[in-house]
């Protein structure tokens, strides 16, 4: 024991087989469940990523209208759910806060233990917490679920009480395709090392949302957005990055701790996003936003030429959820919406082949130390 080797943050340990999701840095590739990110991203909706996360197979046909039928049947969330999101509402909590008060309260009323039936149901009430907490929040009274709309529409339809338009459909459902699944990052980590000890899938998704919280993995979205409409109210987007990076600021949306090229779920978004705001009345931000991305790649290039700083994942998140008219607040409870079937996922291939998550710790505190009475210290 006294010469482990510490690896900080289980830095290039590998804890766990999948056959989920692989991403090659070097080369900027992600596959997921056997299809490269791309090709799911533009074609598959949601439903389709899913089954295929559980089964390790796209579904035919009526496998699928059957899948989409019983996830539609789970969207439903108990009153007293509603009550503790009104309360939540009330104290302005962050809606990740909110959204982990929902999970763990998600088999409340809700009579399924078996695991398989329980990650259906987890996929399928995210939305309706998320929006019925948004909802509550805006002053707006909750909206119910539409059995015979998708996983997308009907989140887009909670969310706004209207029939939402097709392009803002596929536009979120392409971005819900590429995240959901990583690899081992930080909250699916969480939600393998909770299904390890025999625990249920509701502590591991109710887990895996607060490791989600965190600025260090879902929260970047959010300041992207906010870094694009500051500097193209600047009307000097150059002057804005270069300050920045004078400054020591890092430039959100840039670099990656595993890729070394541009990220490939960035390239599938930026396309994603073109498709959208081509069609929309905002076509001058796009292009405000791909010129950005340009000024920035180059002015990192020159800032720090010894680090590969391209545009990660977040930055065309941002700019897509944002054309869809996602409310910024709502970046990563929306992240979260997609991430809950790769964590479920994980989950239920954890069982299939379980043995508890057990690393080590090096103990630097002090030994041998003698027992002092509470009087004599
Ligand atoms: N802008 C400016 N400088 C940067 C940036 C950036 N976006 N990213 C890294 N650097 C610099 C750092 O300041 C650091 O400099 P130093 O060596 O002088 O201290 C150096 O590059 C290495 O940075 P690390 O944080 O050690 O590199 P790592 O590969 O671990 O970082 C990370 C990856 C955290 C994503 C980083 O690039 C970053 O902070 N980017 C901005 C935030 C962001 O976009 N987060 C979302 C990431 S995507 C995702 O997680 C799903």
């Amino acid at each position: 024991m006294g010469n482990q080797e510490l690896h900080r943050g289980l830095d290039g340990i590998a804890v766990a087989e999948t056959r989920l999701s692989t991403i090659d840095g070097e080369a900027g590739e992600l596959s997921i469940g056997g299809y490269p990110v791309a090709e799911l991203a533009k074609n598959a909706i949601y439903e389709e990523s899913v089954f295929l996360l559980f089964n390790n197979r796209l579904p035919t046909k009526s496998e699928l209208e059957s899948f989409c039928t019983e996830l539609a049947g789970y969207r439903s969330i108990s009153t007293e759910v509603r009550q503790v999101l009104r309360q939540a509402a009330r104290e302005n909590a962050d809606p990740m806060d909110a959204l982990r008060m929902g999970v763990a309260a998600a088999n409340l009323g809700v009579d399924v233990t078996e695991p398989t039936e329980l990650a259906k149901r987890l996929v399928s009430v995210i939305p309706t917490i998320v929006t019925t907490y948004w909802r509550y929040r805006s002053g707006k009274e909750p909206v119910d679920p539409r059995d015979d709309l998708g996983h997308t529409a009907n989140y887009l339809y909670m969310l706004s009480g209207e029939e939402p338009d097709p392009a803002a459909v596929r536009g979120l459902e392409t971005y819900l395709n590429t995240v959901v699944d990583h690899g081992l990052n930080a909250s699916t980590f969480v939600a393998r090392s909770i299904t390890s000890s025999d625990s249920d899938l509701v502590s591991a998704v109710t887990g895996a949302v607060g490791s989600l919280k965190g600025s260090l993995h879902g929260g970047a979205p959010g300041p992207v957005l906010e870094m694009l409409l500051t500097a193209d109210d600047s009307g000097d987007p150059e002057g804005y990055v270069q300050e920045k990076l004078d400054s020591g600021e890092r430039l959100m949306g840039f670099g990656h701790r595993v890729y070394q090229t541009r990220d490939p779920r960035a390239e599938v978004l930026s396309h994603a996003a073109e498709r959208f705001y081509s069609g929309s009345d905002d076509r001058a931000f796009f292009e405000f936003v791909e010129e950005f991305e340009e000024t920035a790649v180059n002015r990192l290039a020159d800032h720090r030429p010894d680090r590969n700083l391209e545009t990660n994942v977040e930055f065309y998140t941002a700019v897509l959820l944002h054309g869809v008219d996602i409310p910024q607040e709502l970046f990563t409870t929306t992240f979260a919406m997609s991430r809950v079937g790769g964590w479920t996922a994980h989950c239920l291939e954890q069982l299939a082949d379980n043995k508890i998550i057990r690393p080590l710790s090096i103990y630097t505190g002090d030994r041998d130390r003698s027992w002092t009475p509470v009087d004599s210290r």
